[in-house]
This record gives C-alpha cells, structure tokens and sequence, in this order.
C-alpha cells in the first residue's frame, strides 16, 4: 500500500514537472515573437515610469540596457530587442 502511494507521488510529480516545463517553453516562444518596443512597453514600466527612447544616447542605452536586464531577469536577446528599438527610435 505504501509503495503504490509513493509511486504515484513520483508519477504525479513527473506530470507536474512536464505540465510546468512545458508552459514555460510555451511562454518564451510568446516572447521570442514580441517586438523590442512590445518588450518595452510590457516591461519597463513594471517598476519606474517608461523612459522615453530620446531620454538617452545610443551608448547610455547599452549600458542601461545592461542594468535593466538583471533588474527586470530579461533574457538577454529581450534585452537585444529593447535596446535596437530605443536606439532607433531616440
Ligand atoms: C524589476 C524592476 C525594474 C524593471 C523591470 C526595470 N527597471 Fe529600470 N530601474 C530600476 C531601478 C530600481 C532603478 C534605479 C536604481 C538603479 O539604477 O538600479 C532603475 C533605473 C533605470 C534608469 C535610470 C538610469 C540607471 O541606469 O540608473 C533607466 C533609464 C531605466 N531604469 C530603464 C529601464 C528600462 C529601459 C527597462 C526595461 C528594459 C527597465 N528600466 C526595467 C528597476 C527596474
């Protein structure tokens, strides 16, 4: 008896692990296809107000950029996008 209640603990934990791997995956792929300004507006202005692209030069920018992702736990190629729209835009 106990040992059909730990396997189906371990069965229930592997369905667990797959349901979770898997929406994450599903959730980068929503945010591979976001744009640099989607990724922009979406997500710095979760804790300051938005900066405007022309609030800074291009070379501010790679360095802010830099800061930022660590702040905001971004992936580095949302960062990527970030910082080409910020430059093309200012
Ligand atoms: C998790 C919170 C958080 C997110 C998300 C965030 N920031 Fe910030 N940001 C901060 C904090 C805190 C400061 C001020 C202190 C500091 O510089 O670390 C700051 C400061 C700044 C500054 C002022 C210059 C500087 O480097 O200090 C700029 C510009 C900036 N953020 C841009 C952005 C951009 C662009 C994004 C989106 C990619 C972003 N932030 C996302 C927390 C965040």
């Amino acid at each position: 008896m106990k040992k059909i209640f730990l396997i189906s603990v371990l069965v229930l934990s592997i369905a667990a692990t797959a349901v979770f791997t898997s929406s994450c995956a599903t959730q980068r792929e929503l945010s591979a296809q976001k744009t640099g300004a989607e990724l922009w507006a979406q997500n710095c202005i979760r804790c300051h107000n938005i900066p405007s692209p022309d609030a800074y030069n291009n070379d501010d920018w790679e360095t802010i950029g830099l800061h930022m992702k660590i702040r905001a736990n971004m992936t580095s190629e949302q960062v990527d996008k970030i910082i080409e729209f910020m430059k093309t835009a200012n």
